[in-house]
């Protein structure tokens, strides 16, 4: 006999009302067992989406998703852990250089991922570009890359992990209710705090390539989610960081490969270094390490050490040339000018398009796919210069990809107002 009816449920949100506890815990575990069906549950997400959940809904919305699923304990593994976590962005790679060198300092990176889809990137997508790596581990595995291992995991979240949020997130993806903050907020948290680290830092990305378009949308999600960390336990913090425009110079997953082991080299761009050196400081200290010189870990090669360790504990070879497409297209400058805007939505898109992304859960992605940035916002072009190249195995690819940039790319006479990639920081 079930405790509560869903339509029940339903209604109170639909009316407005405030689900209680019980209604929540009932609801979640009822529709991880089947009980509850995805038409009800479309419906209640939808009502949620209009009407809202408040700061004790969140919080026990949160609660139950985890403990529909097993949860991992490192407390055995003799190091601080720390993870951070991004709501998703283009060109958005900071995870590979971040996770390894955080892991340098001795801090234990448990980095639990996820694959693609739509036109942000998935981090395994990228490192499965690296001939021979493995993105599913063991539990036991993974334990022990973390403790007698180089420190730093990158693999795939076990499917035992927060299996009402993998239900509920994939229903949300085909009844529009995605971009709702208590929905999105419970969905990232469930899993971050499911899967056991002690510290969390939360890259809440703001602009045209991300969840949220504007700031103050951005603020309240990463109020809620820090919030929800504490809660939980979890020493959690947020940076909003810019993605009007795409991070780096590169989109796409072996293109981003690359431009991470440059960064991991000491070079690389000027905005991929600043974020990943703002993550690590912020992973380091809420993990307890002081004045640690991040900067220094990456110019003497010490991050690069773990990296290659990482791949290879993962089975995969650091020295293996990394697949390139078989066509390029490149895109130049139509005037002389200052490059004003470089829409990062439109440049995920157009990388999406040109197969480096998925439409479809579990579709392949192409290695070698995506976009190559020759100038950011702000530098003076001339009449000519090549802005973009774009990669991909099929030619046929090409034209779709020309139409998503389609005024897309400003030249003007100004440049646009500089700021740095970390906007705001949220405790
Ligand atoms: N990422 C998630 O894991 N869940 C969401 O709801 C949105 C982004």
């Amino acid at each position: 006999m079930e405790q509560f009816d869903a339509v029940d449920v339903i209604r109170t949100k639909r009316d407005g009302g405030v689900l209680s506890h019980d209604q929540i815990r009932w609801v979640i575990d009822a529709y991880t067992r089947g009980v509850v069906k995805d038409e009800q549950m479309a419906a209640l997400a939808m009502a949620v989406f209009l009407r809202g959940m408040g700061r004790e809904e969140i919080s026990q919305w949160t609660r139950a998703m985890i403990e529909s699923g097993e949860r991992m304990d490192f407390s055995g593994i003799g190091r601080p852990t720390a993870d951070k976590h991004s709501t998703g962005g283009v060109g958005d790679k900071i995870t590979l250089p971040l996770a390894p060198l955080v892991a340098t300092f001795g801090v234990a990176v448990p980095q639990l991922s996820g694959r693609g889809l739509g036109h942000t990137g998935g981090t395994l997508d990228k490192l499965e570009s690296i001939p021979g790596w493995r993105a599913s581990l063991s539990n036991d595995e993974v334990l022990h890359q973390l403790g007698e291992g180089c420190g730093a995991v990158i693999c795939a979240a076990g499917s035992g992990l927060a299996p009402a949020d993998k239900k509920l997130y994939a229903l949300r993806d085909i009844t529009s209710t995605v971009d709702c903050i208590p929905l999105i907020a419970s969905s990232i948290m469930s899993k971050k705090i499911a899967e056991g680290t002690g510290s969390l830092v939360l890259d809440v990305k703001v602009g045209s390539g991300a969840f949220m378009k504007d700031i103050d949308a951005a603020r309240e999600l990463a109020r809620t989610m820090v919030d929800l960390g504490a809660d939980a336990g979890v020493r959690t913090r947020a940076l909003l960081t810019d993605m009007s425009t795409p991070l780096g110079l590169t989109v796409g997953n072996a293109l981003e490969v690359a431009e991470s082991v440059e960064v991991l080299a000491g070079g690389g761009p000027a905005d991929v270094v600043d974020l990943t050196v703002a993550l690590a400081r912020e992973m380091l200290e809420s993990a307890g390490v002081r004045d640690a010189d991040v900067e220094a870990a990456l110019a003497d090669g010490r991050a690069m050490d773990t990296w290659r360790a990482m791949i290879r504990e993962q089975g995969g070879d650091p020295d293996a040339p990394l697949p390139v497409s078989k066509h390029t297209h490149t895109v130049c400058a139509e005037a002389d000018g200052v490059l004003g805007a470089l829409d990062a939505l439109a440049v995920g898109v157009a990388s999406w398009r040109l197969g480096a992304g998925r439409a479809v859960k579990d579709d392949p992605v192409q290695a070698g796919a995506g976009i190559e940035l020759h100038a950011k916002p702000g530098q003076r072009v001339r009449k000519g210069q090549p802005l973009l190249t774009l990669h991909t195995d099929d030619e046929w690819r090409i034209p779709r990809a020309l139409e998503s940039l389609e005024g897309r790319i400003g030249i003007g006479d100004s440049a646009p107002e500089e700021r740095g990639v970390v906007l705001e920081r949220v405790e």
